[in-house]
C-alpha cells in the first residue's frame, strides 16, 4: 500500500492493524559516467515496492511513504546535476516527516536508505526525536540496503573487489533493473576506479575524476539487478517485521 495512492480513510484503517511505515530515502547525485543520478533513491524505492509485493502475496499489508529523493551529497557537488541538502536541512526533513506521521498514530519508522551520506544526519534526527518525545513510543530505524549481509555476499560472489564503494556495480545493476529504459553503455577507464580517503567536493573530483570510487559498474546488468532487488527485499522485509516488535 502506497501512502501517495491511498485516501485518508484507508490510512486510518491501516493504522488499526499496524503503526509501522517504510520511508525510502536516497539522494540526487552523480554515480559515475554510466550510473544514474537518481540511483540512491531508485534502489530503495524498487526494494520497497518488492517488499510490498511479497507482503501482499502473503495477504498482509505494509505502508510505503513517498521517497525522500534529496540527501546529503555535499561531497559530490563538483559533478554536474548533483543536488544536496545541508546536513541540518536533512535532519529537519527527517524529523518533520516522523513528527507529522507520529501525530496520526504511527510509531515505527523504517527508513530504507540508499545513500551513505544520509547516515549521520538521519541518525542525528532519530536522537533529536527521542530527546523531544514525551513517553517512549517512537521507534526509528535506518536500514542501509547495500550493507545487508545477503547483499554484500552476493556482490562479493559476482564482482569481488570490482564492486567498489561508490557507483558500485550492485547499485547500478539495481537501478538498471528498475529502469531498463535508462541503461547506459559507456566505456570506462580505468576499468576499476581508484580508492582513497577524501575530504571536500573538490578533493573528491581530483581523486575520482569520473565519479566512481573503486568500482567497475560496466559489469552491471538488469538480470543481476533483479537478483539484488529480490534478495534485499526478502532480507529487509524480514528485518522490518522484526523491527515492528521493537
Ligand atoms: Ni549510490
Amino acid at each position: 500500500m502506497q501512502l501517495a495512492l491511498s485516501t485518508w480513510p484507508e490510512v486510518e484503517r491501516y493504522l488499526q492493524a499496524s503503526t509501522g511505515i517504510i520511508i525510502p530515502i536516497g539522494s540526487t547525485e552523480q554515480h559515475g559516467p554510466n550510473g544514474l543520478i537518481g540511483t540512491d533513491a531508485i534502489c530503495p524505492l524498487k526494494i520497497a515496492s518488492e517488499i510490498e509485493r511479497q507482503v501482499e502475496q502473503a495477504d498482509a499489508d505494509v505502508l510505503i511513504a513517498p521517497s525522500i529523493n534529496y540527501g546529503m551529497s555535499q561531497h559530490h557537488m563538483a559533478f554536474t546535476g548533483t543536488v544536496t541538502l545541508r546536513p541540518t536541512t536533512l535532519i529537519q526533513v527527517a524529523m518533520d516527516v516522523v513528527t507529522s506521521l507520529a501525530q496520526h498514530g504511527f510509531t515505527h519508522f523504517y527508513f530504507l536508505n540508499g545513500h551513505g551520506g544520509n547516515i549521520p544526519p538521519v541518525t542525528a534526527a532519530f536522537s533529536e526525536l527521542y530527546a523531544q518525545q514525551t513517553g517512549n513510543k517512537l521507534r526509528c530505524r535506518l536500514a542501509n540496503w547495500w550493507r545487508n549481509d545477503a547483499v554484500t555476499k552476493l556482490a562479493a560472489e559476482l564482482y569481488g573487489e570490482a564492486e567498489g564503494h561508490h557507483a558500485t556495480v550492485s547499485e547500478v545493476a539495481l537501478s538498471y533493473y528498475a529502469h531498463p529504459e535508462a541503461v547506459k553503455d559507456v566505456p570506462l577507464s580505468p576499468e576499476i576506479a581508484p580508492t582513497a580517503e577524501f575530504y571536500d567536493a573538490t578533493d573528491f573530483r581530483q581523486k575520482f575524476p569520473d565519479g566512481r570510487i573503486g568500482s567497475s559498474p560496466q559489469l552491471a546488468t538488469v538480470e543481476a539487478g533483479e537478483r539484488f532487488c529480490k534478495l534485499a527485499a526478502e532480507a529487509l522485509g524480514e528485518d522490518y517485521r522484526r523491527f515492528l516488535d521493537a
